[in-house]
């Protein structure tokens, strides 16, 4: 539960109180205070496809002392163009939540809050939505489908974020193809001048070898000779 951002009201978008039927007897629907904000979201955006939160507060009218445990939320995307019981009227219903026998607080208690998330899956347009609370009554036993609230949200496009997961597999992919393509460019008209092969020996033209010292001493000036030690060692047996 994010109750830092419930309990800041200014931020919150008060969307409705939607008392249940007030039961007299055992057996009606129990009465039931429930008030329904969408975190942070003053319009009722709602974004395809993105957990989209909206928190309910249970809590007792005055004076009612059933003894009631909250079971399930659930929701639907009603078409704002069809009236109740119409064909057509439901377009999609949201998953339910099942929760663990919440108790629902007596009326001198904080009220119990709790998170539904939707994920819509339209083009964008309003619609009107619809949420609904399975409660036990534990004094019969019973169980009733309340409905909690109800209204409209408008269904838009999530902004794309630079590390949405669909958009980083575009990246790799394209990435490895720019990859692939540069090089393939490279080593088929780029490498030979970046890297010009090495200009092929001449093949001296065959002339009568000339004695090496000869050769040396005619177009080359005078070099240390780097004698190995094996060849020091030979010389200096010979000059014994
Ligand atoms: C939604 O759920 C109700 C019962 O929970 C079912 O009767 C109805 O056919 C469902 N509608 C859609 C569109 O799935």
């Amino acid at each position: 539960m994010r109750l830092p951002a419930l309990l800041c009201a200014a931020a919150t978008a008060l969307l409705g109180l939607a008392p249940g039927a007030h039961a007299a007897a055992g057996d009606e629907a129990p009465a039931l205070n429930v008030i329904t904000t969408f975190p942070d979201n003053p319009f009722s955006l709602v974004q395809n496809g993105r957990p989209n939160r909206v928190v309910f507060s249970f809590s007792h009218p005055p004076g009612a002392d059933r003894a009631l445990v909250l079971e399930e939320i659930t929701g639907a995307f009603l078409n704002p163009a069809k009236r109740d019981g119409q064909r057509g009227r439901v377009l999609r219903n949201m998953t339910t939540t099942r929760l663990k026998d919440v108790p629902i607080a007596s009326a001198a208690a904080q009220p119990l809050q709790v998170p539904f998330d939707f994920y819509p899956e339209f083009k964008p347009q309003s619609l009107d939505v619809e949420f609904r609370a399975k409660v036990l009554d534990q004094g019969n036993t019973r169980r009733y489908n309340l409905p909690v609230y109800r209204g409209t949200v408008v269904v838009e496009e999530p902004a794309p974020s630079f590390f949405d997961l669909q958009l980083l597999s575009v990246y790799v992919v394209m990435t490895t193809a720019l990859a692939g393509i540069a090089y393939v460019v490279y080593t088929q008209y780029l490498a030979a001048y970046v890297r010009p092969k090495a200009p092929a020996k001449r093949t001296q033209p065959t002339q009568p070898a000339k004695p090496a010292a000869a050769h040396h001493d005619e177009w080359l000036p005078p070099q240390p000779t780097v004698r190995t030690r094996r060849q020091a060692a030979a010389a200096a047996s010979r000059r014994k």
